[in-house]
């Protein structure tokens, strides 16, 4: 079946939907590894949970954001993953990481790209006064949250919305929508291709499925 290797940074929620949707959903896959760059990510007890192996490969003891990338490519190429999906993994990604996976590197995002790269992007979208907020996926290029996109779920923003509030509704969309993308993978539907993300025989629009 079609191999997964997953960083976390955080509580990885959206690792526990991929989880999920292996257990209980069919999705065609299997996680081979759970890489943390952080020994105390809520993800790696989920991890544990599902009887899944787990690293940790901290960036401190690293001192170039290099060194550190070089380091998680040793531990996952000898797994040779199908795909690599970074959730919620939160360090910022060089070359020698992004080349070494190419064409089968996945990001999730909490904005509707190419708004709000970067952090805060809750916050950002409130103080903004959007009525529309949501997730991205993509694929991971060098450039930050700038790959070309496969996919994004809108949700609303609603009157009395708050960080809180709105972090949990764009959480739940995330949840659904990656482990659609992750099956896409599997099925062997989706692609980079030079001319773009292809899905079955179509090259998908720069916006990605919306
Ligand atoms: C998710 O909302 C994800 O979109 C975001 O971190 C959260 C991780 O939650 N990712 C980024 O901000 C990437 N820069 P999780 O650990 O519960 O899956």
């Amino acid at each position: 079946s079609h191999s997964l290797a997953v960083l976390i940074s955080g509580s990885g929620s959206n690792l526990q939907a991929l989880i999920d949707a292996i257990e209980h959903q069919g999705l065609p896959a299997r996680i081979d590894l759970v890489l943390s760059n952080r020994a105390d990510a809520g993800g790696l007890a989920r991890a544990k949970s599902a009887g899944l192996a787990t690293a940790v490969i901290d960036h401190r003891d690293h001192d170039s954001r290099e060194s550190f990338d070089q380091a998680m490519v040793d531990r996952l190429a000898p797994l040779a993953p199908d795909t690599v999906v970074l959730a919620g993994f939160m360090r910022i990604l060089t070359p020698v990481f992004v080349r070494a996976f190419s064409d089968r590197l996945l990001n999730i995002h909490p904005s509707l790209l190419p708004k709000y790269p970067g952090l805060h992007t809750h916050r950002r979208a409130l103080d903004a006064g959007d009525s529309q907020h949501g997730c991205s996926i993509h694929f991971v290029t060098e450039e930050l949250d700038g790959g070309p996109l496969i996919a994004q779920a809108p949700v609303p923003v609603l009157p009395n919305d708050h960080e809180e509030t709105l972090s949990k509704r764009v959480q739940q969309a995330e949840h659904r929508l990656y482990p659609d993308v992750v099956r896409w993978r599997a099925e062997r539907r989706l692609f980079l291709t030079a001319n773009g993300v292809q899905l079955d025989d179509r090259l998908l629009p720069p916006t990605g499925l919306v």
